[in-house]
């Protein structure tokens, strides 16, 4: 048994007022586990709704929140044939990652390879592997063809954008704010547009009126009718977040003349779906991608765990310039 801090919370509400820092027991690791101790997690929309109480999976309480995060296996308990002390691995969807150490089963665990920056390597297992999976989902997409996204500088659609290039796709990425358009094109994007009434004739202008048949749609409200509107008939958008907090607004023509899917995606649900076997073999691809620098994730600051509150204030806050991780164990 051995004394840890982890951040615990006890109900729901504002997050800064009901996520503490506190000490609890970790006990050994017993048959077929593994303790690890855990060195950075991040803070996505995501956890900021679980701590709210408003999204579908939360934590029992009280729980500790963190759907993500990396760290180094510390212990192995009996039959674990799998792991060493040193090995890096990212620890199971949905862990309760915002912790300076935890056991986990051996068989829930990811070991990636070690030249993945640790920051880079925290964050792989929900937004990276969102925009790969989106990418291949909906729409079998041929060399050079176009895509159309929206938040276009979140976490996600960074990874949009890099792995497009990658893999040789174009994009045309909306953003709320005209300062970011020089930044993203020097990060890959094709052509970058500032959310406005005419956005999907400005979408058709700059593909030169090629197909476009897959949106992206992280916003809802007018900006995902306005990429929808950018669609050739048939075409898809998916919608993974809802960022603005408004509901969809699909036109009845969209649907009726132009047999405009309007699909929806969640990465937890393809987790479950896929399987253990399939999740490590999209985490070691991004691995790898994030090892040669293909996809990279920026990150605006690093808070220890007892600054919590501090820093679910920063992951709040608009027109950031990265992610906000916890620095969950510095030893
Ligand atoms: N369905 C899934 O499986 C899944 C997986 C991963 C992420 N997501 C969702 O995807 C979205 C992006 O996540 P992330 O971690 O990539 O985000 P992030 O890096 O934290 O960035 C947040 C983005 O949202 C924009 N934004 C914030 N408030 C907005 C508003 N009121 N209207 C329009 N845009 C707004 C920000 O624009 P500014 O910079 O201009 O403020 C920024 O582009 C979130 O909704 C998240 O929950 C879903």
């Amino acid at each position: 048994m051995q004394k840890i801090r982890a951040i615990i919370i006890r109900e729901h509400g504002d997050p800064q007022a009901v996520a503490k820092l506190e000490t609890i027991n970790l006990p050994s690791p017993t048959v077929g586990e593994v303790r690890v101790r855990v060195k950075f997690a991040p803070i996505n929309p995501a956890d900021i709704n679980v701590l709210e109480g408003k999204y579908p999976i939360r934590p029992e309480l009280p729980g500790t929140p963190g759907v993500e995060g990396v760290g180094v296996v510390e212990e192995c308990g009996a039959d674990v044939n799998a792991f060493a002390p040193g090995d890096v691995v990212l620890l199971p969807h949905r862990f309760g990652t915002w912790r300076e150490a935890g056991n986990a089963h051996a068989s829930e665990l990811v070991k990636i390879r070690p030249d993945v920056p640790l920051e880079q390597a925290a964050m792989l297992h929900i937004n990276p592997a969102t925009a790969l999976v989106m990418l291949r989902e909906f729409v079998t997409l041929q060399p050079g063809e176009w895509i159309v996204q929206n938040a276009a500088n979140s976490a996600v659609g960074r990874c949009v954008i890099r792995l497009a290039r990658h893999f040789g796709w174009r994009t045309v990425n909306v953003v709320r704010r005209p300062e970011l358009v020089d930044e993203l094109k020097a990060a890959g994007a094709d052509a970058v547009l500032v959310e406005g009434e005419k956005l999907s004739a400005e979408i058709k202008s700059v593909t030169g009126g090629e197909p476009v048949r897959l949106a992206l749609n992280a916003v809802g409200g007018d900006s995902a009718t306005r990429i929808a509107g950018a669609l050739v008939p048939g075409g898809t958008i998916a919608t993974y977040g809802a960022m603005a907090r408004q509901p969809l607004k699909i036109p009845n023509g969209q649907l009726i003349f132009q047999d405009i899917a309007w699909r929806g995606f969640w990465i937890t649900r393809w987790y479950q779906r896929a399987g253990k076997s399939a999740a490590a073999e999209l985490l070691g691809e991004l691995a790898s991608l994030a090892a040669r620098g293909v996809i990279f994730t920026p990150v605006e600051a690093v808070y220890p765990l007892d600054q919590i509150a501090a820093a679910l204030a920063h992951a709040q806050r608009p027109q950031r310039a990265g992610k906000i991780l916890l620095l969950c164990s510095d030893s």
